[in-house]
């Protein structure tokens, strides 16, 4: 697989998977356009939780007769929800800007806005030497869209960028944009108070706060009403998801969240998205265990298999406690799939280093993993403390090599489902035919099957699996 290719099944969508969204969007623009209204176009980058944040901001954007289109020709607003995690992911914003500024002149009329992580970082260069951007809006001001719109179109170059300490949009009802219509993310709180030094979260995104649990619910309740059937609990860090009823004081976890949403209905999956292995509870495996319908996979980030370069990642976890959470999964949940994070080339480190991190994966036995060269990001802990001196191209071979093990250790996990049956939630066709069917196991495998007629997108079928690859498992309806 090539840096690219997994770029895009990590969902880090290239531009050309997120155009490809364009009939979808058309149905989503047919639901919401009203004569007159205005139109705005979107692209988003970066994690799932900046996706998620666009339809929040669809949303905001409705209520002042802003409806979304794919065209960006004929767009009177164009945004993009920009994501610094890595450099790379900054460069392609600038391309896209570059594109941006064409269109523009095109349409002078159309306002440009920078939505998101890059907002505060970047803010000053925006406004000073992007002379096409007119609006700068941070990932906790989307409420304040309308006015910064209004005083853009007036002609002043609009700036807010301020984090807040409890801003969740729990009231906001998305717009689901680029929608399958059967599996959707809800947002379940916002930033991270984690300290990874690597990490320029929370510096983009800011504090950590948690949503109203009855309006999670509610969201996930009128999903299921509209045909949904499963949803993704997003955040940061979901194990450390605390609510206090401002009334009671009563506290709801994130074990005690997973399973109000469970019981909305059995025929609603529940995933959730990321966990952190210093507060994966087993409350929260024993609950999985207990609800049918909460898939049994766990995506649990290791980054690295050694424990000085943990520290150094100030992870505070090291190998042995890594080690003894998934033997945890493996004793209460025995059928979950686990996957992971990988950086590879941190500060400082060695070759014996770099070999722990491809022996972990090999013994944890990952179903997939997400995985990066170290890309220093400026302020964060490790690029104030520690010398980015691994080379670049040691970076790259090591990276390579986690790559290489990864795919091998995919496809023996993937091989060995060859004759089980899974429950499947169908979610459209697959991307290579219209003859079959695409859609996820409980494990979050992607199985692809020939279609059965009275079949649909949303409906579950059972499939026994024949054939696997290091990406997909293939079979039948049984
Ligand atoms: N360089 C490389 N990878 C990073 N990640 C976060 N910050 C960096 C960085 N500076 C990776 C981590 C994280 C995932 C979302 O992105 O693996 O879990
Ligand atoms: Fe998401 Fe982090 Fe990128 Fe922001 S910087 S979009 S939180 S991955």
């Amino acid at each position: 697989m090539t840096h690219e290719e997994q770029m895009v099944e990590q969902g880090l969508k290239t531009i050309d998977e997120a155009r490809q969204g364009s009939v979808l969007y058309k149905e989503a623009w047919e639901e919401t356009a009203a004569p007159g209204d205005k139109r705005f176009y979107i692209e988003s980058y970066g994690c799932q939780m900046n996706f998620s944040d666009s339809e929040i901001v669809a949303a905001i954007l409705r209520e002042i007769g802003y409806a979304p289109t794919r065209n960006i020709e004929e767009s009177d607003l164009i945004l993009i929800n920009t994501c610094s995690i890595r450099e790379k992911a900054e460069e392609t914003v600038r391309k896209r800007l570059r594109v941006f500024e064409t269109v523009k002149k095109q349409r002078p009329g159309a306002l440009v806005g920078v939505l998101g992580c890059m907002a505060e970082r970047l803010k000053k260069r925006f406004l000073e030497e992007e002379k096409l951007v007119d609006l700068v809006v941070g990932p906790d001001a989307y409420r304040d869209l309308p006015n910064l719109i209004g005083g853009a179109e007036e002609g002043q170059r609009m700036v807010n960028v301020l984090l807040s300490r409890e801003e969740t949009y729990a009231d906001i009802s998305p717009v689901r944009l680029d929608s399958n219509g059967v599996t959707a993310f809800i947002s379940i709180m916002r930033g991270c108070d984690n300290m990874c030094s690597f990490c320029v979260v929370p510096f983009t995104r800011g504090r950590e706060r948690s949503r109203d649990p009855f309006s999670i619910v509610a969201e996930a309740q009128d999903l299921f009403a509209r045909g949904y059937r499963e949803v993704t609990l997003l955040g940061q860090n979901v194990d450390s998801y605390k609510w206090e009823n401002p009334e009671t004081g009563a506290v709801v976890n994130f074990a005690q969240l997973l399973e109000m949403v469970a019981q909305t209905h059995p025929r609603l999956r529940v995933r959730f998205s990321t966990s952190h292995p210093k507060d994966m509870t087993d409350e929260v495996l024993h609950t999985m265990a207990r609800y049918d319908n909460i898939c049994k996979y766990i995506h649990l980030p290791v980054q690295s298999g050694n424990s000085r370069i943990l520290a150094l990642m100030n992870r505070t976890y090291d190998r042995p406690w890594y080690e003894e959470r998934i033997r945890a999964i493996r004793r209460i949940l025995p059928e979950a799939a686990v996957s992971s994070d990988i950086i590879a080339g941190f500060c400082t480190e060695t070759e014996e280093e770099h070999q722990d991190t491809l022996s972990i994966i090999e013994w944890a036995n990952f179903s997939m993993s997400y995985m990066f060269a170290y890309s220093e990001r400026p302020g964060t802990l490790a690029a104030r403390k520690y010398a980015d001196d691994v080379p670049e191209e040691v970076k790259k071979r090591r990276l390579n090599e986690i790559i290489r093990l990864q795919t091998a250790v995919s496809l023996r996990h993937n091989q060995a489902d060859i004759g089980k049956t899974f429950e499947v939630l169908i979610e459209g066709d697959s991307r290579r035919s219209s003859r079959d069917f695409c859609g996820r196991n409980s494990q979050n495998k992607m199985v692809v099957f020939p279609k059965k007629e009275n079949l649909k997108p949303g409906d579950y079928v059972h499939v026994r699996i024949h054939d696997a690859t290091s990406a997909t498992l293939l079979g039948e309806i049984v």
